[in-house]
C-alpha cells in the first residue's frame, strides 16, 4: 500500500534530523579528539554511524514505497563543549528532541490510519529508549567522575571498551 505524500514529506524530515545528528556527533568526536579522550571520540564516531543508519533505514523505507528522499540543508554544528559532560547533556537534550520528533511520526501513522508506517516506527521508538538511557548512564558516570583528572581517563578508556563490545 502505498503511503500518504505528507507522510513521505515527514519522513523525509525525519531522514534529514538523522544526517544531522551524525553530523553534530561527528563534530563532538573531533572536539574530543583535540582534547585527547580518544574514549569518548570513539563513542561518538560510533554513535554517528548509527545514526547515519538510521537515515538509511528510513531511505529504504521510502524507497520501497515508490518515494525518493531529498537531501535537506546540514546544519553547521557546535565546534567545541567546555566539558565532556556538557557535550554529554547536549547529546541527550538532542536525543529527546529526535524521540520527540519519532512520536510526532507515530500520531501523524495513527492519524493518517498508516498502520505500516505506524510499524516501520516501532523500532525507533525502542531505539530511542535505548539511545536516551546510554547518554544518561554516560553522564552519570561523569558525575560521579567530577573534577577527578584520573578518573576521567580511566573512564575515558572504558567507554572505548564497552562501546566497542556493544557494537
Ligand atoms: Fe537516530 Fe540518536 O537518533
Amino acid at each position: 500500500m502505498a503511503i500518504s505524500k505528507s507522510m513521505a514529506q515527514a519522513l523525509n524530515v525525519q531522514f534529514n534530523e538523522e544526517l544531522n545528528s551524525a553530523y553534530l556527533y561527528e563534530s563532538m568526536a573531533a572536539d574530543f579528539y583535540a582534547k585527547n579522550l580518544p574514549g569518548f571520540a570513539v563513542w561518538m564516531t560510533m554513535q554517528a554511524g548509527e545514526e547515519r543508519t538510521h537515515a538509511e533505514k528510513i531511505h529504504r523505507y521510502l524507497d520501497g514505497h515508490g518515494e525518493r528522499v531529498f537531501y535537506g540543508a546540514l546544519a553547521e554544528p557546535q565546534a567545541t563543549w567546555k566539558s565532556p559532560l556538557e557535550a554529554m547533556n547536549d547529546a541527550l537534550g538532542h536525543e529527546k528532541h529526535i524521540s520527540s520528533c519519532i512520536h510526532k511520526l507515530v500520531r501523524e501513522a495513527r492519524k493518517a490510519d498508516d498502520i505500516a508506517t505506524e510499524s516501520f516506527l516501532a523500532w525507533f521508538v525502542d531505539e530511542q529508549v535505548e539511545e536516551e538511557a546510554s547518554a544518561q548512564s554516560l553522564i552519570d558516570k561523569l558525575e560521579m567522575v567530577g573534577d577527578n583528572k584520573f578518573g576521567l581517563y580511566q573512564l575515558d578508556k572504558e567507554v572505548s571498551v564497552r562501546r566497542q563490545q556493544d557494537a
